[in-house]
């Protein structure tokens, strides 16, 4: 295994030899002004003259990757990075499990695999988009080096797919890359191409609950696609995952400090009752009852981009090589799935049941299933914060059929904890289990920026400790005058 060191004498940094690869480098070097228009328009707004002390990737070395500076949002190196290679690595599933793992693309496999990279590129300027307002209301510097570190490295991400799109794909990869920057978030002519990247992240709520709950379907996609046959996509996987742990770092952390804030004021004031929810927020935190709606809103949101439980596409790229499963060298199986079974969710005569279905086409049921397991033990490590402040309180997830808008349960109103009913009960209730425009409203009321280093919002507890072993009160952007 041989480490490629990171030149960055060139323009865009890269442990893939550009400098020797000219078309490629052109075509990139070409896409760049682009991508730099669409930062300044649709990344972070203001702030874009502040220095942020971001971290950089320099390596793909597990030990020492990344680096830690002031830098300019603009000026950030956003570089092509690979993992290393794995001499003699083969393909570890589907029908051409144990052959050599592709260096090109397969010509066969073309279409379906341009198709799953330009997907996965297409989430990552969307988050970007999604998150663009949040500087401006963020609770902390703390809080604001964080998103702005997410948004650079979802930006890096892009170029991580492009890079794909244009060594590999020619014309068409060109053609892609240049539409990633033209789709918008939420527009209405020119969405992003899946549901939950079109929806508001209008207060740092959205953003925890999004980074918990989104980017780890993002981690869920990565690891499959690290399994991939196609070698360049699987290296390309690999080294994203390592960003991503902090995205999902930055989410979970940040729901933790806000229900221990909203925990010790009700203790502090005496509120036994969590569904006081007027005196509760008259402590200027976030009742749990809210956060439990956005829970449910987001979970939902993004249970849908696993797509259709039972999938004829999921299967013929698991049988063609190109999508795994999750940690899919350490499950004990044929790794080709001809005659296994999976049990799947279904509505079956107007009531949900597991019905098992070939292990092929439930591939998007077992990495949703994953998913689902992963998220609830950050569940759980929510709920022993909320355990130890002695407020008697517990997250659960909703329901897999509650409020979702693809696959078996798009057509029924399921509550959270799965029943079916008709649709006055649903209107009846649903501010009960959604956030409601008045739970908006409050949440606003309560996003009042803080720069003063080392000072917190109301509603958020400060973290145990800094971003790279700061002191508290660190300095993490200077805002320029
Ligand atoms: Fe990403
Ligand atoms: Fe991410």
């Amino acid at each position: 295994m041989t480490i490629q060191s990171v030149d960055y004498s060139t323009k865009i940094p890269n442990n893939v030899n550009l400098a020797e690869d000219r078309a490629v480098l052109r075509a990139l070097e070409s896409w760049h002004p682009g991508y730099i228009e669409w930062w300044k328009t649709m990344g972070p707004e203001g702030f874009q003259d502040a220095l942020v002390y971001l971290r950089t990737a320099v390596s793909v070395d597990p030990k020492g990757w990344a680096k830690f500076d002031y830098v300019k949002m603009p000026d950030y190196r956003w570089g092509i990075l690979l993992a290393p290679g794995e001499d003699g690595r083969k393909i570890p599933f589907g029908r051409h499990l144990g052959e050599p793992a592709w260096q090109e693309v397969p010509g066969e496999y073309r279409a379906m695999l341009r198709r799953l990279i330009t997907i996965q590129g297409d989430t990552e300027p969307a988050s970007v988009e999604q998150q663009r307002h949040l500087g401006k209301t963020a609770p902390s510097l703390y809080d604001m080096r964080n998103v702005f570190q997410v948004n650079v490295e979802e930006g890096r991400h892009l170029w991580a797919m492009v890079y794909l799109l244009q060594k590999y794909f020619g014309r068409d990869g060109r053609e892609e890359a240049a539409e990633l920057l033209q789709r918008r978030s939420g527009d209405a002519d020119k969405p992003r191409m899946l549901g939950a990247f079109n929806e508001a992240t209008p207060d740092w709520l959205s953003f925890h609950m999004f980074t918990f709950f989104t980017d780890r379907d993002g981690k869920m996609q990565l690891e499959s696609l690290a399994q991939s046959g196609f070698d360049p996509l699987s290296r390309t996987c690999r080294f994203m995952l390592t960003e991503e742990a902090h995205h999902m770092f930055v989410g979970e952390t940040g729901i933790g400090r806000t229900l221990q804030r909203t925990c010790e004021a009700m203790k502090a004031a005496g509120i036994e009752d969590v569904e006081d929810i007027e005196r509760v927020r008259a402590l200027g935190v976030i009742d749990l009852p809210t956060m439990k709606k956005k829970l449910n809103l987001h979970y939902s949101l993004s249970l849908d981009l696993f797509g259709s439980e039972v999938s004829t596409n999921a299967a013929n790229a698991f049988n063609a090589g190109l999508k795994g499963r999750f940690q899919e060298s350490k499950i004990q199986d044929d790794h080709k799935l001809e005659n296994a079974t999976y049990p799947v969710l279904k509505l079956v005569d107007g009531a949900i049941k597991r019905v098992d279905e070939p292990a092929l086409t439930a591939i998007n049921m077992r990495l949703r299933d994953d998913y689902t397991a992963d998220c609830q033990r950050g569940l759980d490590r929510w709920n022993k914060i909320i355990e130890r402040t002695g407020v008697a309180y517990k997250f659960e997830l909703p329901n897999v059929a509650f409020h979702r808008h693809i696959g078996e349960f798009k057509d029924v109103l399921v509550t959270p904890d799965g029943r079916i009913i008709d649709e006055a009960g649903w209107n009846r209730e649903k501010d009960k289990w959604l956030p409601s425009s008045d739970d908006g409203e409050f949440i606003k009321s309560l996003m009042t920026p803080v720069t003063e280093p080392g000072k917190f919002a109301s509603w958020i507890a400060p973290p145990r400790v800094g971003i790279d072993n700061k002191p508290g009160d660190f300095e993490y952007v200077k805002i320029a005058a």
